[in-house]
Parts: C-alpha cells; structure tokens; sequence
C-alpha cells in the first residue's frame, strides 16, 4: 500500500477541490485577528499551509498534532521549504530546540506572523495538557477516532471545523460484478473493526451539541487524472483490499481490475464526505 506520508501529500489537490468554501468562512470568520487552532490529525500540516496561501489566516498560532512520527516531520520540512517560512525554534540557527512548559519539544516555523507548532503526540493525550483555543480543527480525523472520546477537547474549545469527514458512501465506475461484496465489507470492517465509523458525518453532527453547517465536500477522482489523484486511488484501493482481508474477503482480483483500470485512464472514484462546523 502506498506510505501514509505519499497519501496525504498527494490528496491536498483532492482536497483543496472539495472543500466547502461555505464551511470554511463559516469556521474562520468570526475568529479573532491573532487566533489559537488547535488541529488534530494535522497529518503533513497541508491544512495550515493552505489556509495561509489562500489568506484565510496571516496571524496566530496553529498546533498541529499527529500521532505519526514521519507525517510531522515531513509537515515541518514541506513549510520550512518555502519561502515565506522562518524556523521558531533555532533549529536553523543553532539547532537548539524550544522546550515548551508542557515538556513537549516543539519545532515550531512560522509563515509571516503565523506561527506553526507541529507536535507529534496522540490527540487525546494531547488535550490533557493543551491550552484552550478559538477553534478545534480536525480534517478527515473525525471519521477515523471514537467520537465517545470528543468530550476531550470541550475544556479547550467551543467550535469545531471538521472537513473532509467521511459519511458512508464509496463509489467506482466502471461497476464491477464483486463491488457490492467488497465495498460491503469494507464499511463493514470501518464499522466493526477500528475506532470510527462509516457514517462519520451522521456520527459526529449528532455528537455536536449544535451544527452550524454541514456541507457536502465529495471526493472526486477521474480521468485524465491529475498530479497525485492515481496515488490517491492507489492507496484506497490498496486499504479496502487489505481491510476486507482481515474480514476474510479476498479482494485481490478485484483489486486487480481497478488497477488496470487506473493504469488505463478509465476509473472514476468518488467518496462522499461533509464539511461540518459545530459546537462542542
Ligand atoms: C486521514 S489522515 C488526515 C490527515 C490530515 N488531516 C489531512 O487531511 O491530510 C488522519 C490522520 O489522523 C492521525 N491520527 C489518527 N488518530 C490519531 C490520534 N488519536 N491522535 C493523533 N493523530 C491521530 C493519523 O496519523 C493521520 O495522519
């Protein structure tokens, strides 16, 4: 299966189209000028990033928090690549590193006035110890932990911004006489078999104690396909073949077809997802 680091570098382009550009002013507006974010499943930090580069966001600080070691490394060389972008930690200067008051060791960069802490650390861990903030951002996270756990984070924030959460329904065109057993399985495996849920969306707008908006935020991959969207459909196949086979499905030739069809120009993806901004 492709590396989780590749995955979430190429699906910035996937989701930079989808995202609801409602649910993002809908988050962001009503923040102070120099907000606190608090983002949980920061992956490789693409959201703060993009956030900067489309001026939604020039000032404050943004934690980004992962539980992988090698997506926040990364997320720290990508934003410390461009050129906008200062070390906050000496690290450039001297190599010495910050050690924050929570004995985290931070390595921090900053993009104009806006300061990006990334820490590798479990997100829930992480809420024990955090320091409140303006708004609670979790992009394709929701879906993936126990929502009976989000009570975690209402000591640190009111809102929440969670784009990108799954919400049940996975599709390939052309159909395929084995979609219906393996697609099937796979919900079943997400339902049955790790943290969160195949209807995330359903899920977490009912975990909310208010939905400000929900917006539609669909994935969608066809041909000709662009910069990074075959890596993309590459890792999800590669996840729902290995995820039926812990079900005992053999997906393999399935899976082959879907390749060959990826490799030909010819397979259509899409996967339903919702944009939600609520309160906790
Ligand atoms: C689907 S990825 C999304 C990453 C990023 N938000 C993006 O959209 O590119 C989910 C991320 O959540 C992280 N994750 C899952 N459970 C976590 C937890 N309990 N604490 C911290 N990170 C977690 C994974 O390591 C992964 O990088």
């Amino acid at each position: 299966m492709t590396d989780h680091v590749a995955y979430l570098e190429a699906k910035r382009g996937v989701d930079d189209r989808s995202l609801s550009r409602r649910a993002l002013r809908r988050a962001f507006e009503p923040l102070p000028d120099e907000p606190r974010i608090l983002e949980v499943g920061a992956g490789t930090a693409t959201m703060v990033e993009r956030l900067h580069e489309w001026d939604v966001l020039d000032a404050g600080e943004w934690i980004a928090v992962d539980s992988h070691a090698g997506a926040i490394r990364r997320g720290r060389e990508r934003l410390l690549a461009r050129a906008d972008a200062r070390p906050l930690d000496g690290a450039g200067a001297n190599g010495a590193s910050r050690s924050s008051s929570d004995g985290r060791s931070d390595r921090g960069v900053a993009l104009g006035d806006l300061e990006v802490e990334l820490v590798r650390a479990d997100a829930f861990a992480h809420a024990e110890r955090a320091e409140p903030a303006s708004l609670l951002v979790g992009c394709a996270f929701f879906d993936v932990v126990d929502l009976g756990r989000l009570s975690a984070f209402e000591p640190l924030a009111d809102r929440v911004y969670a784009p990108i959460t799954y919400d049940g329904t996975t599709r390939f065109e052309p159909a395929d006489p084995e979609d219906d057993r393996v697609l099937g399985t796979y919900r079943e495996h997400m339902a049955r078999c790790r943290p969160g849920s195949p209807d995330g969306g359903e899920a977490l707008r009912a975990a909310l104690s208010a939905v400000e908006t929900a917006a539609r935020s669909p994935w969608v991959i066809e041909p000709p396909y662009r910069a990074g969207e075959r890596v993309v459909v590459e890792h999800v196949l590669g996840a729902i073949e290995s995820a039926v086979g812990e079900l005992g499905v053999d997906a393999s030739a399935w899976a082959g077809r879907r390749r060959r069809q990826l490799a030909a120009d010819e397979l259509r993806y899409r996967a339903e997802n919702v944009d939600v901004v609520g309160r906790l």
